[in-house]
């Protein structure tokens, strides 16, 4: 039997939105709908991957064996988790919309409707994606996604320095199809040299193979 590309080879991908509480009933979230994400984890799943699946809350099922599902809420679980799992990846792909401002205090009981307006203050959560990036050690492959509207391709450059990625994924909200809900994408991944690869507008399942082939080639560099 031909071995798989990624046989004894760990991958860890974050996917979905993350939930962030205001109060037991009250939440705030984001459009993503962990497809991407997703599509990654089976893929690398089919290349023979064991892999790690975070996942912020979403509808999405997996559909390999081969796959450690686990389910988070908010932005600190997912990292959380992801600061467990990350010493063993060889591959890391971070496909969440994790959130950039949580509550400063959750509320124990629901807040009340009341007279006037109100103010809810949010304090910055940790980059997941930039810690893993300091954390990072020799051989590891890290990889981020950019969801941009303008400037897109110097937004990107700047988080994969900034980040200390291996590789960014740029989808522009600009390409109609690309984006959160949709089944397709539209993504230029570019590399560490700033060689830039523009894929044009095909299923995620395409997309998702697209980016695990590159992150196999780095992998075994
Ligand atoms: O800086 P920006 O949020 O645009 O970067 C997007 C990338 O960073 C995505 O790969 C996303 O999963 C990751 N990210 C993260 N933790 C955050 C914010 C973003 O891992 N708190």
């Amino acid at each position: 039997k031909k071995k798989l590309p990624l046989a004894d080879k760990s991958v860890l991908v974050t996917a979905g939105p993350t939930y962030e509480a205001i109060d037991p009933v009250r939440f705030i979230g984001n459009h993503s709908s962990g497809k991407m994400g997703f599509a990654i984890a089976d893929k690398f799943a089919a290349m023979g991957a064991n892999v790690t699946l975070i996942a912020g809350p979403t509808a999405q099922v997996s559909k390999y064996q081969n796959i450690k599902r686990i389910d988070v809420t908010s932005a600190a679980q997912m990292l959380q988790q992801c600061l467990l799992y990350f010493k063993a990846a060889d591959a890391c792909v971070m496909c969440a919309a994790v959130a950039d401002y949580t509550p400063a205090n959750v509320a124990t009981q629901k807040i009340k409707k009341q007279q006037g307006d109100i103010n809810i203050e949010l304090k910055k959560t940790t980059d997941i994606l930039k810690t893993l990036g300091e954390q990072k050690t020799n051989g590891q492959i890290l990889v981020g996604f950019a969801l941009e509207t303008n400037n897109e391709e110097a937004h990107a450059i700047e988080k994969l320095k900034n980040k200390n990625l291996d590789l960014i994924v740029l989808n522009s909200l600009n390409d109609s199809g690309a984006g959160f809900k949709t089944d397709t994408n539209k993504v230029t991944i570019i590399d560490r040299d700033l060689k830039k690869t523009a894929f044009t507008l095909k299923s995620k399942t395409e997309v998702a193979s697209d980016i695990c082939l590159k992150v196999t080639e780095l992998i075994n560099k």
